[in-house]
């Protein structure tokens, strides 16, 4: 997936017209902010994050321990899976905030599993993966409780029903199928990131990964940085 400079600097343009006057803090301003960008490139800041337990239905009862996320995530978490319910969509939660020894234990079982290469692709190395933040959180829905976390949650009923409406409580699918090259990981629709409503919904609009969206903010910042040094130096 390329993006051809010239429609990078659009869609600049475009993102700095939507938030010129929100204001927004990149990962950089603010590493515990909403933006955070964490990958293989970028490790999970090295700050313990609030938690507190989401009011939602884990996925088994000894998952109960494994869905703390950020207060600001988890009410976000609850308006989804509450409004998932009254639209007749039964959501649970299986896997939220991860601790550094969590990951590695995941990570050192997958890989021992099924070698390092497809590991990777699937689980992140401890440091760097989302689940750190307390901002992400792994569910699955009725149809497919007993799968495990499976690419048919995406085509199940609640997956469809959670892609189209994930943007509406903050929340961006983060790792979708041909992002791949871009995100570092195979197509997850059960993995959720809280962004917070705007970002989600500009991220929904121009169906990009978090890494290019948050390029684009890079960029419309840059841009609106450059105008205004014009501006004050045109007498
Ligand atoms: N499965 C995602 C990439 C993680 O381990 O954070
Ligand atoms: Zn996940």
């Amino acid at each position: 997936m390329i993006l051809p400079f010239r429609a990078f600097a659009a869609l600049a343009t475009t993102v700095s017209v939507l938030f010129g006057s929100w204001g927004y803090a990149l990962p950089q301003d603010d590493p515990l902010g909403l933006l955070l960008l964490v990958n293989k490139e970028h490790r999970a800041p090295d700050v313990q994050p609030v938690l507190v337990l989401p009011d939602v239905t884990p996925t088994k009862p000894a998952y109960a321990e494994n869905i703390y996320m950020r207060p600001e995530a988890a009410a976000a978490l609850e308006a989804l899976f509450q409004a998932a319910q009254e639209a007749g969509y039964t959501l649970y939660a299986t896997s939220g905030y991860r601790s550094y020894a969590t990951q590695k234990a995941i990570y050192e079982r997958r890989t021992g599993e099924i070698g390092t290469a497809r590991a990777s692709m699937l689980v992140a190395e401890p440091g760097h993966s989302e689940h750190q933040t307390g901002l992400a959180m792994d569910i699955d829905g009725e149809s497919t409780l007993y799968d495990g976390l499976e690419e048919s949650f995406g085509a199940s009923p609640e997956g469809i029903w959670v892609a189209e409406n994930a943007h509406r409580f903050g929340f961006i699918i983060r790792y979708k199928r041909g992002w791949e090259e871009i995100t570092g990981y195979a197509y997850e629709p059960w993995h959720l990131r809280y962004v917070g409503v705007e970002h989600a919904t500009a991220i929904a609009q121009l169906n990009i990964p978090l890494e290019w969206y948050v390029d684009l903010l890079q960029e419309a910042r840059a841009q609106e940085l450059s105008s205004g040094t014009q501006a004050a130096d045109t007498p």
